[in-house]
């Protein structure tokens, strides 16, 4: 089997480092990739948003697979472009359905019609009608949303009448966010856990390929701004196995018997971000693809054969697979450039890898070989990730072999892991 993996961030490492595991493949491409893929697979220098260069590259090679990581080939429908062009099996879900992820107010709408937990929700795509609701809104806090794509900068608690004006005002009529705040969403405000779960479904059967919770906030006790992601955890710490039941049968479930509904061709992996209410599990968003930095945390738990899975899923078979994990559990800490997610440099050699004990995976987030040595070449740069026994002696492991290197301004987070934040 010939498979490209698209992407250049530690997701895809991550993703490329699964495959490149399988038996099954015998020819493997990261599209561009990075240094980290480029340990177990080729790398190719295309633009991954020029399709028909892409296609180009898939038909001169016979590739069996493509398998795309971030969100915006999927969006831009890469899956319906191959597909015209070529007999290549895009594992991704068409243009059509990446509303799950596209649109918050498409993605509330489809929870609502098919009976999926979450958070009660207005929208408006008129700013005067907005003000008049909020003015007259009686529960806060509420949660305003922008409906389209704000890399993760989109969503605003707004505490009284006032605020959700002023608010209001800089998404509809300034338009913080472009087109994407337009039109926005107006939901309750809910508390609880905050978890995310995998799955892997040709939009008819699924499997569950992991669970994760992910720390967004730039430093220690979830402090400081929002950020791509600075670590993940999986499996959930506080997810008790009848939890997770509950989830799948009353999230999961009718989501995908949603799809199968309204005849939403949806293949590929599927993202639940959720939170733990003391009403149950609520749906916060669907993602159309893996998380960054859960999928580092989650693939290397997963024992199947992630191409097998993704076989599966083409040939309509996810019923017949067992999916099986390793037992231990699995942390990913985020290296990153001082600075980040506001400004930071790039260009600093990073040295000690090869001190690191061998147990230890690094997945390249934003790295750059220049003749033999690795600089860093983003705001996340390495991705450290450790399995064990249980978080804490994981964490004081981790740690420890982290301490081996070394950036210019290094910064990561010091609490991955401990399990403070996770007491229900
Ligand atoms: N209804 C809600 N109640 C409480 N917190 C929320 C709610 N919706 C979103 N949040 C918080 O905002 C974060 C981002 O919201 P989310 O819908 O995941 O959008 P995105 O990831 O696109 O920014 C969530 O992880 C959660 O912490
Ligand atoms: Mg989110």
């Amino acid at each position: 089997m010939k498979i490209v993996v698209i992407g250049k961030g530690g997701r895809e490492d991550a993703i490329v480092h699964k495959i490149s595991d399988s038996k099954k493949v015998e020819k493997l491409f990261a599209v561009p990739g990075n240094p980290g893929t480029g340990r177990y697979a080729n790398n190719i220098s295309l633009s991954i948003s020029d399709f028909s260069v892409i296609a180009d590259f898939v038909k001169s090679n016979n590739i069996d697979i493509v398998i795309p990581g971030p969100e915006l080939p999927i969006a831009k429908g890469i899956k319906d472009y191959l597909k015209k062009e070529s007999k290549v099996f895009v594992f991704a879900p068409p243009q059509s359905s990446s509303f799950l992820e596209s649109s918050k107010i498409k993605a509330k709408e489809f929870m609502k019609r098919n009976g999926v937990p979450t958070a009660d929700f207005v929208s408006f795509d008129d700013f005067e009608k907005a003000v008049q609701y909020v003015k007259t809104r009686t529960r806060f806090p509420a949660v305003i949303k922008a409906d389209g794509l704000a890399e993760g900068k989109g969503v605003a608690i707004a505490h009284a009448p006032a605020e959700a004006v002023s608010m209001l005002y800089e998404y509809m009529v300034e338009r913080k966010f472009g087109e994407s705040s337009k039109k926005v969403l107006i939901e309750d405000f809910l508390s609880g856990l905050e978890y995310s779960v995998f799955v892997v479904t040709d939009g008819n059967e699924f499997v569950w390929i992991g669970d994760a919770s992910d720390y967004k906030r730039a430093y220690d006790g979830d402090r400081g701004p929002n950020t791509g992601g600075m670590g993940s955890v999986s499996p959930v710490p506080f997810l008790m196995p009848d939890m997770r039941r509950i989830t799948l049968e009353t999230v999961i479930k009718p989501t995908i018997d949603g799809l199968k509904k309204e005849g939403i061709e949806y293949t590929g992996f599927l993202y639940f971000g959720l939170i733990w209410t003391s009403q149950g599990p609520k749906v916060l968003e669907y993602n159309v693809r893996l998380g960054d930095p859960e999928a580092q945390a989650i693939l290397p738990r997963l024992r199947t054969d992630l191409v097998e899975i993704i076989e599966a899923a083409r040939e309509h078979k996810l019923g017949n697979l067992t999916v099986e994990f390793d037992e231990r559990v699995s942390i990913c800490v985020v290296l990153a450039s001082g600075g980040y997610p506001v400004s930071y440099e790039k260009g600093k050699l990073i040295r000690g890898l090869n001190k690191v004990i061998p147990e230890v995976t690094i997945y390249h987030a934003g790295t750059k070989e220049v003749d033999g040595q690795l600089y860093t070449d983003g705001g996340r740069v390495l991705n450290v990730v450790l399995l064990g026994k249980d978080f804490p002696s994981v964490m004081e492991r981790i740690y420890r072999e982290i301490e081996k290197i070394h950036f210019e301004n290094i910064f990561f987070r010091r609490d991955i892991g401990s399990l403070e934040r996770f007491a229900l």
